[in-house]
């Protein structure tokens, strides 16, 4: 009788945080079940994570896990800041050869380790898994986004035979009517950033739509995401995709099978040194009376920007702790720097860092609300707090999400497109007093829904299982 190959699966993210981030806690789940698990992290993105997180040490646990490394297909003298994110796409399509010849040489000359049955690819990055594929070996797509999010992108043939993209004109509230599911409130405002272009040729928006068209090629989709939360885009999507596997929140889903609880551990993904001197502030402010600001891992700002949400924080005379990247001021000369009203004028309270252990800060008892960009991990995070949003959404994905988050889900308010300190003001205050308990219950029920997909027994938890044992035997 044939016997079915031991499973060893390798997983590729994108280089990236929110990316790295979510498939790192995907290959810790795959841990616990027993499979063989080997996490390809490009050279750089693994030095950083080496540096700044416990990972290694997190990991040494697992003897039936490895990390591997890739060049990224840039020079080493490259500065890879988030505003070359371009560089980091084309740098990495140039890969594949490099690919090719680790995958061929892991199962040739194994150290023991069984070959890869099956790899895991980031979705943006789809274009690995036809190396996969052509070595005989099945490939599983990941997608760090929400379901709303591919649906749109999916969707773009639609918008170009409705003639609904490009917009002809500048109105971009008018509503959206091809995109199945989500008609009667999607506005040209909504969609994926890459959308408001006039050029079909933008390589964002070719890159989004060609490898969310190549992942349907795959054996399988895995979603960061859960039923009750995207079920009825789910089920327009599944027609058109391979079957998915809805295991998030993924955060929630780890802590549940690591601790069986929902409190954030102490281990971070993350790619910056994290300070945690937040925490000490955020112990001597009152209950629910913090609003925390971060804008995610890429996205840039001008410095004009900063000083109205600035402006806007201090007017609504709330207290804040905002995260701050150091590269996160566009243009970066030296005008631009972040500037000194913001570090110097803040004073008792307010509370400035460049990176802090965000699930910790989100669960916190002195945080009341999240102003955010809308980043995916971030409004996962934030439904796991049961913590109501402002969203202020800046690139890619993250104007569909804050659409669904204020008018699908009711968890937040949406401030997309507009930047001034009077709406900062008025948002925050609608956030913390004024609209605050009725976004709390719909955040409260939401919240407990989630918490339940990844418990035992939950949609989530039972999709865990079954891609395990699909996994296992190969039935893809
Ligand atoms: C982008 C996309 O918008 C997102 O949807 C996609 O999944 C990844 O790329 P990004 O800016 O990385 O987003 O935001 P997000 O997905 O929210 O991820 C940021 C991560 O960094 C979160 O897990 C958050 O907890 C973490 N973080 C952020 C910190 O740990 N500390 C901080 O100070 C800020």
């Amino acid at each position: 009788m044939e016997q079915t190959p031991v499973a060893h699966v390798l997983i590729f993210p994108f280089p990236a945080q929110g990316h790295v981030n979510s498939m790192l806690k995907l290959a810790e789940l795959l841990c616990f079940s027993g499979l063989y698990v080997t996490f390809l992290n490009t050279k750089h993105y693994h030095k950083r994570l080496l540096r700044f997180t416990d990972a290694e040490t997190r990991f040494e646990s697992f003897p039936k896990f490895r990390f591997q490394t890739i060049t990224d297909g840039l020079p080493d003298d490259h500065s890879r800041s988030v505003s070359y994110i371009k560089d980091l796409i084309t740098g990495i399509e140039s890969v594949q050869p490099a690919f090719r010849e680790l995958m061929i040489s892991n199962n040739l000359n194994s150290d023991n380790w069984p070959p890869v049955t099956c790899t895991i690819i980031d979705g943006l990055i789809a274009f690995f898994m036809d190396v996969s594929k052509e070595l005989g070996i099945p490939s599983i797509s990941f997608r760090t986004t929400s379901a709303c999010y591919l649906w749109s992108c999916f969707c773009y043939q639609n918008l170009t035979e409705a003639g609904e993209f490009p917009f002809a004109d500048n109105d971009m509230d008018k509503l959206i009517s091809c995109v199945p599911g989500m008609q009667g409130f999607l506005r040209r405002r909504d969609l994926p950033s890459f959308y408001r272009i006039k050029e079909l040729n933008d390589p964002f928006l070719k890159l989004a739509v060609t490898q969310t068209i190549n992942s349907t090629r795959a054996s399988a989709t895995i979603l960061n995401t859960f039923e009750d939360l995207e079920g009825p885009i789910l089920s327009e999507m599944r027609p058109h995709f391979p079957k998915i596997y809805t295991l998030g929140p993924l955060h929630a889903h780890l802590s549940s099978r690591r601790t069986n609880s929902f409190a954030p551990s102490d281990s971070s993904n993350s790619l910056w040194e994290v300070d945690r001197s937040c925490m000490t502030w955020l112990d001597s402010q009152p209950l629910k009376s913090v609003v925390y600001v971060s804008f995610g891992s890429i996205a840039l700002m001008t410095r004009n920007e900063m000083l109205e949400f600035w402006h806007g924080l201090v007017n609504s005379g709330k207290r804040f702790l905002w995260v701050i990247r150091p590269d996160s001021v566009k243009d970066n000369d030296q005008k631009s720097q972040i500037p000194t009203e913001l570090t110097e004028g803040t004073k008792d309270r307010g509370y400035m860092v460049g990176w802090c252990p965000q699930e910790q800060v989100l669960v916190h008892p002195a945080v009341g609300g999240f102003l955010t960009h809308s980043g995916w991990n971030s409004t996962l995070e934030s439904i796991i707090a049961g913590l109501p949003m402002v969203c202020w959404p800046v690139m890619g994905d993250q104007q569909i999400n804050s659409r669904f988050v204020s008018q699908v889900w009711k968890i937040g308010l949406d401030m997309k497109d507009v930047c001034d300190r009077l709406t900062v003001e008025k948002m925050v205050n609608d956030l913390m007093e004024n609209k605050r308990d009725e976004l709390a219950r719909s955040m409260d029920e939401i919240s407990q829904m989630a918490k339940k997909s990844v418990s035992e027994g939950g949609t989530s938890w039972c999709n865990l299982e079954e891609l395990i044992e699909d996994i296992k035997s190969m039935k893809l």
